[in-house]
């Protein structure tokens, strides 16, 4: 430091040895005090975890080198930053060369005064962590190895022995009769089954609102008759990253066991041109009794999640829903890749779920609801169709869905942009990046003071 070698510029770092016991300190900058931010510290966090690797150290002590007002704002993001740098997707790697992935770490703080509550919030990311690695792990899942029935089988084998978790499905005959018809049109051009999946968490004691979760589970989404083109189809198999999110926020819930009721429902179907394959111009009416002229067999999205919201509502009678889904290009189009869209009937939720994903890393950005928007749904044959004009598809798949949420407080997350191969954010390398989780659970204490 004093040879000006390392001045503690954002991303700087120099690696000293020692021959004390202390074998290699490694410096890492945090650039201008008053411009670090949570993410440029979760980006350090990554950065430390990634050299940890490199060096195959086993334990790695953490202490940041500040004044700290509040200990906790500085130490989870940089926790979380060395989480994520243990993630990797190998599965199918015959070589799998870096083993390193379990070394741990441990905060301590030169000025570490509140140490209980700092362990408590770490014990709380780690285990929120976990949830976010099954979410990763079932996104960078290809099609093959993740059928509708093996994303059953996965989640059964996660939650059947789960005593705060309780798993039901509904497969194929059973949606029939219970006439989720929107979900069986996407499915029935594809061999394999759908199925709809309820993970369901009560506490003894429940309190505050009753939250349901839906998540699009599209296992691979070839477009159907209105087949998609071949450039990047196969990144179709992100298309059940919704439904990733929910199975990995109860995954959490189980451990965390928040006060209030939280209901997963992931409808999971695979989207396929076959010779049964639903039609441009079919009409189908949807379990809420809608009927819905088919334009386009590629917007399956939206039918699925229909027929699962209006279910969910109906039986759930929940306060809130929240629905993730990777649902249109269109979002792409307007926001990128480092926000996802937000969607819904209420501001005062809108307003919760912005200042939660400014603060956490998985950021949302307002999306309009007006309703002129819906005149684009008007059908000549039916109540509705399910494709929007030229523009503003985010927003039209929205309006579409309002019609099946009924008057319920209600989110709809449009994570198509966000939810894998994230560029120039440091700590979320290629593949799935479990966006969801880290959002539901900032904005889950700021639901408890909601009107
Ligand atoms: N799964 C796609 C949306 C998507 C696109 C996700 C790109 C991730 C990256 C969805 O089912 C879809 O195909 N949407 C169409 C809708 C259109 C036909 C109205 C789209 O956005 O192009
Ligand atoms: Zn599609
Ligand atoms: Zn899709």
């Amino acid at each position: 430091i004093a040879n000006k070698d390392f001045e503690g510029e954002y991303k700087q770092t120099s690696l000293i040895y020692n021959q004390t016991e202390i074998k290699r300190i490694l410096l890492v900058g945090l650039g201008k005090e008053d411009e670090i931010d949570s993410e440029k510290l979760r980006s350090a966090g990554f950065l430390i975890g990634k050299k940890q690797r490199e060096l195959k150290s086993g334990l790695v002590h953490i202490a940041p080198a500040m004044q700290i007002d509040k200990e906790a704002d500085i130490i989870i993001p940089v926790a979380e930053g060395v989480l994520y740098s243990k993630y990797d997707f190998t599965k199918f790697k015959t070589d799998k060369k870096d083993k390193n992935k379990r070394a741990s770490y441990h905060f301590f703080g030169i000025h570490l005064q509140d140490r209980d509550a700092v362990n408590y919030e770490l014990k709380r990311i780690e285990t929120m962590h976990e949830g976010i690695t099954l979410t990763r792990d079932l996104g960078n899942m290809p099609s093959n190895y993740l059928t509708p029935v093996i994303l059953k089988n996965n989640v059964q084998n996660e939650f059947n022995n789960s005593r705060s978790v309780k798993i039901e499905v509904l497969d194929k005959k059973e949606l029939a009769a219970l006439k989720f018809r929107l979900l069986l049109s996407v499915s029935q051009g594809s061999k394999q089954d759908p199925c709809l999946i309820i993970l369901r968490y009560k506490p003894a004691s429940a309190k505050g609102k009753k939250i349901v979760l839906v998540g699009k589970g599209v296992t691979f989404d070839s477009g159907g008759i209105s087949i998609k083109p071949p450039a990047s189809m196969d990144e179709m198999k992100f298309d059940m990253a919704g439904a990733a999110a929910v199975i990995g926020i109860m995954k959490s819930v189980e451990k965390l066991k928040p006060q209030n009721e939280i209901i997963g429902v992931i409808p999971a179907v695979e989207n396929m041109p076959g010779g049964n394959a639903v039609k441009p111009g079919d009409i189908i009416k949807a379990y809420n009794g809608k009927t819905v002229e088919i334009l386009n067999t590629d917007a399956e999205g939206r039918l699925i999640l229909a027929d699962a919201l209006s279910y969910a509502v109906k039986r759930f009678k929940p306060d809130i829903v929240i629905d993730f889904a990777t649902l249109t290009g269109s979002i792409v189009a307007a926001l990128g890749d480092k926000m996802a869209g937000i969607f819904s009937n209420s501001s005062e939720l809108v307003n919760i779920f912005k200042e939660a994903g400014d603060s956490c890393g998985d950021r949302v950005w307002p999306m309009p609801m007006l309703d002129a928007y819906s005149k684009d749904l008007e059908s000549k044959y039916a109540d509705i169709v399910n494709l929007g004009g030229r523009w503003g598809g985010a927003i039209t798949a929205a309006k579409f869905l309002e019609n099946f949420v009924s008057e319920t407080d209600w989110v709809h997350i449009d994570i198509a942009g966000t939810a894998n191969d994230v560029k120039n954010i440091d700590y979320l390398p290629n593949g799935a990046t479990g966006y969801g989780p880290r959002l539901f659970f900032r904005v889950l204490p700021a639901l408890q003071n909601k009107k």
